[in-house]
């Protein structure tokens, strides 16, 4: 949410922060900017922004806009709207500071009064702008002191990145609750608030930590905290290559990512399962045996998809190791004062490994002394670094804002985790066998699905006209249903609702009619029957019905037939033509696949 890139070099820094920009546009799409330290005789800072996407903000450059040392920032709008007074880089009235900022500062209205009072002019509706102006107020005599100072002033989260005209050999920049990552080069050095933007430069990055900061130089960089002490840099070799940040032939990113879900479950399984004794080794978990079988309960935070993959995360350890478990919006439980048991586990999940919530939560529960772990796809994020140990996901780097690939490798890596602490307890080494055969099997059978992608693009056409869908599942189907809804509503607008198809007749079986079509999750379960009947009752009032099922299914008017796996393991597979069916509804209605309307990958806000 809010994506910042900075360099300092010898190269001409316009053209390399606009494809930073790019790189990044998936965490905030509503307006972009760049500001530089302008080359030739009259130097000065220089700034060009405009509402919109970073292509609007191309258009827009001036000319002559060159230098070798510039800061840039995408936005997703907290604070003002979307225009090009509130887009970043924010400039103090002399043009002697440029800021970019990705956070939010809870004291801005507060600064903003003190700043008014002094005498400072404030233009735009941001946060951000109280920080431009703290900086250039400071009488400090350099600008890590200058920055120090005004960050001193803020409370919030903030990722922020500096240039003064007094300084042009340099950038600072300072973190606290939000990502700064360091690029380091070759005579050149990079900033960014994600790795995706660094990667085709150099995967030698330096992660900084909350309470630090960075001066960044053409040929030197040096860390240190926000009260001035010096930090050991620790620069670390980001695992994906650039091209994995590429959408390779496809169409969009999320057509990309579908596809890559039989790699990255065979990924999320390697190395992981021992044959020997039927279980497998989490090598992060730092969970003992004794400690896994001293677990009662375990509870599940996330927010969104995640929240969802949590869900199937909860079913599949009450099922395989028989504990008590659930799973809980983490947006809804920081702020109910929970009951925090020293009997339960908690995992944290999230894909970016930086979601406010969750990270919020995991706070929280580690102030009260609970054990946290995290179940988290981006390595070394905020949340993993929380976290006492946890399971990586390992779905390589996920560009399209609505996750996919992530989904389905967190499920995945739950359904390791279950049968890690089943088995420490009463799952047979028969059932356990079963289940890593189960997991086996899964690479070839998402490519199974995938292989039907005619079908279900057929499909979409035909129920693309649909103003309102309802989804329903029950028991290990109702997530998937969940899940498959929210795909739907956020890449094609389409109202969708997610209800146990248990709970139709208590109420939104009213809903039902020819233009409210149904998609239900049929497995194959010890509950076919009565799903069966859920489909006798929705063809009773004309309602249209599409089924993902393991066979056919007579009811329904169409059926997409997915490969069956062990019971427990099915909602891995019975989303995936969902999936499809969202990104096919989406491209025949023009969406914009990659970047739905309102939404921004990461939320690093409340
Ligand atoms: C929907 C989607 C969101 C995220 C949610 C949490 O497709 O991607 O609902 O799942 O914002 O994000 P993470 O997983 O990064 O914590």
């Amino acid at each position: 949410m809010c994506g910042i890139v900075g360099y300092i070099g010898k190269r001409d820094v316009a053209p390399l922060l606009l494809e930073g920009l790019q790189r990044l546009e998936y965490r905030g799409y509503d307006s972009a900017g760049i500001a530089l330290h302008a080359s030739g005789k009259a130097g000065g800072l220089k700034a060009a922004k405009a509402k919109g996407r970073v292509r609007e903000l191309e258009a827009r450059l001036p000319k002559r806009f060159n230098g070798t040392a510039g800061i840039a920032h995408t936005r997703w709008a907290t604070h003002g709207a979307p225009n090009d007074v509130n887009a970043h880089p924010h400039l103090d009235a002399q043009e002697k500071v440029a800021v970019v900022h990705n956070g939010i500062i809870d004291n801005a209205a507060e600064l903003r009064d003190k700043l008014t009072a002094e005498g400072f002019v404030l233009v735009s509706d941001t946060d951000t702008e109280v920080l431009a102006h703290l900086v250039a107020r400071s009488e400090a005599a350099t600008l890590e002191e200058k920055v120090r100072e005004a960050v001193r002033h803020v409370e919030g989260t903030y990722g922020i990145a500096v240039l003064h005209a007094d300084f042009p050999d340099r950038i600072v920049v300072a973190r606290n609750g939000s990502p700064v990552v360091l690029g380091i080069g070759e005579k050149e050095m990079f900033v960014s608030s994600d790795v995706a933007a660094l990667v085709s430069h150099t995967r030698q990055v330096v992660t900084l930590d909350d309470g630090e900061m960075a001066t960044l130089k053409a040929d030197d960089y040096r860390t240190y905290t926000t009260e001035g002490s010096s930090t050991s840099a620790r620069p670390t070799t980001v695992e994906w290559e650039a091209e994995s940040y590429d959408m390779g032939g496809h169409d969009t990113y999320m057509h990309k990512e579908i596809h890559e879900q039989a790699e990255a479950v065979d990924r999320a399984l390697r190395g992981r399962i021992d044959d020997r004794f039927s279980t497998v080794h989490l090598g992060g978990l730092n969970l003992d045996a004794r400690e896994a079988r001293a677990v009662r309960r375990v509870k599940i935070l996330g927010c969104g998809t995640s929240y969802h993959a949590g869900m199937i995360g909860a079913q599949m350890i009450e099922e395989l190791a028989r504990i008590p478990a659930d799973a809980e919006p983490a947006s809804e439980f920081r702020y109910r004062n929970p009951v925090v048991d020293p009997d339960t586990l908690y995992i944290a999940v999230s894909q970016s490994g930086e979601t406010y919530d969750v990270l919020a939560a995991v706070q929280e529960l580690k102030r009260k002394g609970a054990r946290v772990l995290g179940l988290v796809n981006v390595v070394g994020s905020a949340i993993a670094r929380e976290t006492d140990g946890g399971i990586y996901v390992h779905a390589g780097p996920e560009v399209c804002v609505v996750s996919t690939k992530c989904f389905t490798n967190m499920v995945v890596a739950f359904g390791l985790f279950a049968l890690h602490l089943g088995r420490t307890r009463d799952l047979s080494v028969a059932d356990g066998k079963r289940i890593i055969e189960g997991l086996r099997r899964l690479p070839a059978q998402i490519e199974e699905i995938l292989a039907n992608e005619a079908q279900i693009e057929k499909l979409a056409a035909e129920y693309a006209d649909a103003k309102s869908m309802m989804f329903i599942g029950r028991v290990r189907g109702y997530p998937v249903a969940r899940e498959a809804s929210l795909k739907l509503k956020e890449v094609s607008y389409i109202h969708a609702e997610a209800y146990p198809a248990s709970e139709l007749k208590h109420g939104p079986l009213a809903l039902i009619e020819p233009a409210m079509p149904t998609v239900a999750i049929v497995p194959d379960d010890d509950l076919l029957e009565k799903n069966r009947a859920a489909l006798e009752e929705i063809k009773a009032r004309s309602g249209r019905i599409l089924a993902v099922a393991h066979q056919e299914q007579e009811k329904a008017d169409h059926t997409i037939v997915v490969p069956k796996n062990e019971d427990e393991l099915d909602p891995i597979l019975m989303g995936i033509p969902l999936q499809l069916l969202a990104y096919y509804t989406a491209k025949a209605m023009g969406r914009d696949i990659d970047k739905p309307r309102n939404l921004a990958k990461s939320v690093t806000v409340e």
